[in-house]
């Protein structure tokens, strides 16, 4: 079994941590070595990843920790909320677990915003570990420490900052993954491209047909790059003071999407690809990028199998969802914009512009 690869994530303070990428890593001991030591261990997961992967992990942690229990909450977007923030709470209350006790997402993005924010809030904070089992959340969401539940009014709006004390992700996990899942993963591979290394887009277009195959050392390579990005932007923009929007490209219009679709409707990953095109095309008509930036862009994600026609909601039910985005100032709306191959930033954008590039793409 090869060794794992190991981004780090430096942050202020001591709470710099590990993201650990390779196969097998669900089966061997020395991952799960060295984390904060407490009496019981809980893994949080959902009821589709638990009956593939709690059993094995629980047996992991058996050999570090005395007690393991498994909270299994509902699958799906649309249980990303107060019911199954409570749930977890309710289970670490009645059994009278301390603030030692370690809780370990086991699941994709849902799973993991929810954990993390039920180790943000019990008893004012306790340990937690990522353990990733999607490729959206492998390369993007069990990253950085944003942890969250949605409200009917707005997506990811309730959450607090709070970082894993470690990330492990078994690129084995991706084998049982739907291919729509997968798809929708690679959205968030190919985001860093346009805001943060043209050269990665290159490679993101000569290997896509190796990532749809699955070739496990190309996905590995897709895992650690995506890290390796984000770690950098977190480090240096742990609480989004202004860099880090970066990593919002697509998705002002995709979580208008999802929250105006309601959750689960599209996938998260779905919704940002569209919400990139839609971006890109603003980009242009903001006299930042060529149109061939934005004709790449759409043919890449069209060749990945994601969706780059946005639903037909109207232009003022769009503007509605959007100015309760998380960066919009004021009631003024803005978006992560490419102002060059690599290079993204966030503008303000005259509601008028925003209006043409929907009406251009049949949102309206
Ligand atoms: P998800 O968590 O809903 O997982 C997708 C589906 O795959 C679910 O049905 C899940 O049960 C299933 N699944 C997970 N792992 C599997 C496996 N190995 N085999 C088979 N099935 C498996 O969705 P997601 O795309 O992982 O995450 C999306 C969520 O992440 C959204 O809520 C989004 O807001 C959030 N997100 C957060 C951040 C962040 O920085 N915190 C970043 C990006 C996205
Ligand atoms: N996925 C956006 C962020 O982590 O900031």
């Amino acid at each position: 079994m090869p060794a794992p690869d190991t981004v780090h994530i430096q942050l202020p303070g001591d709470r710099n941590y590990e993201i650990r990428i390779g196969t097998g890593l669900l089966n061997e001991a020395a991952s799960w070595q060295g984390l904060p030591k407490a009496a019981v261990a809980v893994i949080v997961s959902n009821e589709t990843v638990a009956p593939l992967y709690a059993d094995r992990l629980r047996d992991r942690l058996l050999g570090v920790y005395a007690r393991v229990d498994v909270v299994v909450l509902p699958d799906g977007e649309q249980h990303k909320n107060w019911d199954s923030l409570n749930r977890i709470c309710d289970h670490l209350l009645s059994q009278a677990l301390d603030r030692k006790t370690v809780l370990f997402a086991l699941g994709g993005g849902v799973i993991g915003d929810m954990t993390g924010f039920a180790a943000a809030i019990y008893m004012r904070g306790v340990p937690f570990v990522q353990v990733p089992t999607t490729l959206l959340a492998q390369v993007d969401s069990s990253v950085g420490g944003k942890t969250a539940i949605n409200h009917p009014l707005g997506k990811n709006m309730l959450g607090a900052f709070y970082q894993p004390e470690r990330v492990i992700a078994d690129l084995d996990t991706l084998d049982t993954l739907p291919d729509r899942e997968l798809r929708a993963g690679l959205a968030e591979v190919i985001k860093y491209g346009p805001i943060a290394d043209a050269s990665f887009l290159c490679w993101i277009e000569d290997n896509l047909d190796a990532l749809l195959a699955r070739d496990k050392a190309v996905l590995g390579y897709a895992v650690r790059r995506s890290c390796a990005i984000k770690a950098d932007v977190v480090g240096q923009d742990e609480k989004e003071q202004g860099l880090r929007a970066i990593l919002n490209f697509g998705h002002t219009i995709g979580h208008a999407i999802e929250s105006g679709l309601g959750y689960g409707a599209w996938l998260h990953g779905e919704a940002v690809a569209c919400g990139m095109v839609l971006a890109a095309d603003l980009s242009q008509r903001m006299g930042l990028v060529p149109r061939a930036f934005v004709d790449r862009l759409r043919t890449l994600i069209e060749r990945a199998g994601l969706p780059v026609q946005p639903p037909k909601l109207g232009a003022e039910r769009y503007l509605q969802l959007m100015r309760v985005d998380k960066k919009a100032e004021a009631g003024a709306i803005r978006f992560v914009l490419i102002e060059s191959l690599g290079r993204a930033g966030l503008h303000g954008v005259p509601d008028a512009l925003i209006a043409e590039t929907l009406v251009a793409h049949g949102a309206a």
